[in-house]
């Protein structure tokens, strides 16, 4: 039986490697991780992070071939094949800080491999990483390795989305597998597309070089971030003459070069991995002394940063340039519908402006708990502020009662379903909704008697 070992229990690591334990009933899966907690709500009913689908699937392996616990040295003994799928933020002090991924996490998981292996063993590295970390990742294991131990290093980055985790890695669009193209590199790439063979279609197992792999994974998420700052930037034209960015939007996904997708504009994206991914190609570019490509992936964050501005300062300019004291209900923290997770929402920065601006805000969000909340809050402010300002309530009617004005900044399917009139009968008036996701029904809004704002929208 092959034995898979995932280090990091985390967004990744755990969907990722429940969906080899589902498919693969022939592999036993073991993910590990430091964080106790984490692996105790794993071994729970109530799994650490809410992906539609994951619980599912975890309960029909979980302790047959799917395994979650704390001994990460036993894991690796026992693998054949071990994932590192640890967290790579960007880094916060000394070199490159604010644009290099850190590279903290992955160097001590592959320290870790490398003291406790007593047998030879493919790594793979999960964890989206700058362009040739692969190499570093070799020169350690060989130079603290055992004698006799070999390590073959795979690059297999993931393209999962958050809400849509399951789906992605049942169905994917491509399974990428970079290796060192020697005999070795390309056998153990072969060991690996043959786990993803148990489901994937042969075709959608691509092998490539390490690097390329590597920068893959920079690139896409580039990519479809660049797409949004686009939309985005066009958004602020469309507010500025009447154009409606729907429109604009559908009249170039028609396009079959441009294609539909992932041109909805928005109050900017969110999520741990574009901001980070991005100022990684960008630190990247400026390192291999390509300033002007820099500044280019640069100007994509930077767009992004403008637009949860501009609908700041909109939302202010409406209500009457000031916003304070005034009650303002926040619909929504995650960073997108269908996940709990706020890393880099842009509801954390709107959040923290209102809070500068002294209003009154009480939030909801069908998803993320009042702990995280606060931790996102109070790592900007101070506590009293969230003491004073901020309320979590659990009910979105409850949420807007003596509401001002109601912001919307994440699309969960529900807000589109509420019942407006209800709400509007206990706002303030003149009641105002302000839709940074373009989700309300904005016609039917104004009727009920809304004064309504719509990104990218005058109407
Ligand atoms: P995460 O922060 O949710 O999980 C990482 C986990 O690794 C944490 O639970 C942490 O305790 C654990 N960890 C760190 N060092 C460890 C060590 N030495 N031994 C054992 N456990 C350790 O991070 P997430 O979101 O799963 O991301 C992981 C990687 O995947 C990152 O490089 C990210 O860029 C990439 N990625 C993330 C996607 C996402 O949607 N979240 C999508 C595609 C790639």
């Amino acid at each position: 039986m092959t034995k898979i070992c995932c280090i990091g229990a985390g967004y990744v690591g755990g969907p990722t490697c429940a969906v080899i334990a589902y498919k693969c009933p022939n592999v036993q899966v073991t993910i590990v991780d430091l964080n106790q907690a984490r692996i105790d709500a794993w071994n729970s009913g109530n799994l650490p992070i809410y992906e539609p689908g994951l619980d599912e699937v975890v309960f029909a392996c979980r302790g047959k071939n799917l395994f979650f616990s704390t001994e990460v040295d036993k894991a690796i003994v026992e693998a054949d094949l071990i994932f590192v799928s640890v967290n790579t933020p960007t880094k916060k002090s000394g070199i490159g800080a604010g644009f290099a991924a850190d590279l903290a996490y992955v160097e001590s998981a592959t320290r870790r491999i490398a003291q406790v292996a007593t047998s030879s063993k493919i790594v793979i590295e999960k964890s989206t990483v700058p362009c040739r970390t692969a190499e570093s990742m070799r020169t350690i294991l060989e130079a603290n390795s055992h004698d006799g131990i070999r390590f073959d290093i795979l690059s297999n980055p993931e393209f999962l989305a958050e809400g849509t985790a399951v789906p992605d890695l049942m169905k994917p669009d491509r399974v990428l597998i970079g290796s060192l193209q020697t005999p070795e590199g390309i056998k153990a790439q072969q060991a690996l597309a043959a786990v993803y063979a148990n489901w994937v279609p042969k075709e959608k197992i691509i092998t490539m070089n390490l690097w390329s792999s590597e920068l893959s994974k920079l690139a896409a998420n580039a990519l479809l971030a660049q797409r949004i700052s686009s939309i985005n930037a066009l958004s602020a034209i469309c507010e500025a003459t009447g154009a409606d960015v729907d429109e604009v939007a559908y009249a170039c996904g028609l396009d079959t070069r441009i294609g539909p997708k992932f041109l909805k504009a928005s109050v900017g994206f969110g999520g741990s991995c574009f901001q980070k991914d991005i100022l990684n190609l960008v630190y990247l570019s400026e390192s291999l002394h390509l300033p002007e490509v820099a500044a280019y992936w640069k100007q994509v964050v930077d767009m992004n940063e403008y637009q949860k501005s501009r609908f700041s300062q909109r939302i202010v300019k409406r209500l009457f340039n000031t916003i304070t004291n005034k009650n303002i209900t926040v619909f929504g923290f995650a960073f997108k519908k269908n996940t709990g997770d706020t890393r880099e929402s842009a509801a954390i920065t709107l959040v923290n402006y209102f809070l500068q601006e002294r209003a009154n805000i009480s939030i909801y969000d069908p998803k993320v708990d009042d702990d995280q909340i606060r931790a996102d809050i109070t790592e900007l402010a101070p506590v009293e502020a969230f003491e004073k300002q901020i309320k979590v309530v659990h009910d979105p009617y409850q949420a807007a009662k003596g509401a001002d004005a109601i912001v919307v900044l994440t699309e969960w399917d529900e807000f589109k379903t509420l019942n407006y009139e209800q709400i509007y009968a206990g706002m303030n008036k003149p009641a105002f909704i302000f839709d940074g996701r373009l989700i309300l029904d904005s016609k039917k809004l104004r009727d009920i008697g809304f004064q309504v704002e719509v990104i990218g929208k005058t109407l």
